[in-house]
């Protein structure tokens, strides 16, 4: 049997990890596994329950048999199904975002999408990305990388991205977000955002998309 290649991919928001992770994924006929999306999931179903978010307690009590929670390929591109329904568009508002990152610091909630991550890997090549694969859910990744960029050069991105797309945004504001977020992020109790120790760290602030890809695919390729 051929061994299965296990690439981690780990770094803040708004460091390009899913845009960068997608290509090199492509490139190298890889799956790509976007663990925010499970999390995301998770938070809209419990938005969609009525569920206080910030209370630990309810999230819990949302996790219930019924509860289904499905990663699914459909045309290459990963879909997340909640209790049968598509709601890969839905789970990319920023209510879900929100939500998200609330029910993510919920221990249970993290144990509770730990073997779906965890078997995904197992059968497949791939490459996942998300806050502590390389840390703690594929300690054992053939590639670890922590991908990361200043808060001023990821923050000038979303701008960018934002006011591409028409919406109306303050650059001051994006990066007090952005510095938020990444403080919530590293300093949670549990699986918080780190470098793991044998992870390489990739630096993209002076790099730009096609640079950042080629630099993954490099190091990837340098240690499979
Ligand atoms: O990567 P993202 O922005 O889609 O992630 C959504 C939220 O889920 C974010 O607040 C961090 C959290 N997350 C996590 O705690 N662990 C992961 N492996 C992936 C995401």
């Amino acid at each position: 049997m051929k061994k299965i290649i296990n690439v981690a991919i780990d770094g803040p928001a708004g460091a390009g990890k899913s845009t960068i992770a997608k290509a090199a994924a492509a490139k190298l006929g890889f799956i790509y596994i976007d663990t925010g999306a499970l999390y995301r999931t998770v938070g809209v179903n419990a938005l969609r329950k009525g569920i206080d978010v910030k209370n630990s307690a309810a999230v819990v009590a949302s996790l219930t048999d019924e509860l289904k929670i499905e990663l699914k390929f459909i045309d290459g591109e990963q879909r997340m199904f909640l209790c049968g329904e598509d709601v890969s568009k839905e789970i990319r508002t920023p209510d879900a975002s929100m939500a998200a990152s609330a029910v993510s610091a919920v221990p249970e909630v993290r144990k509770y999408l730990f073997d779906l991550q965890k078997n995904l890997a197992k059968s497949n090549n791939c490459i996942m990305d998300g806050r502590d694969i390389g840390t703690v859910v594929l300690p054992d990744a053939d590639v670890k990388i922590f991908l990361t960029a200043t808060p001023e050069a990821r923050a000038k991105r979303r701008y960018l991205e934002l006011t591409e797309k028409g919406i109306d945004a303050k650059y001051e504001d994006v990066l007090a977000d952005m510095i938020e977020r990444d403080y919530n992020d590293s300093h949670r109790e549990i699986a918080p955002l780190k470098q793991a120790e044998d992870a390489v760290l990739a630096d993209t602030s002076e790099l730009d998309l096609q640079q950042s890809i080629d630099l993954i695919i490099n190091l990837i390729e340098g240690k499979i």
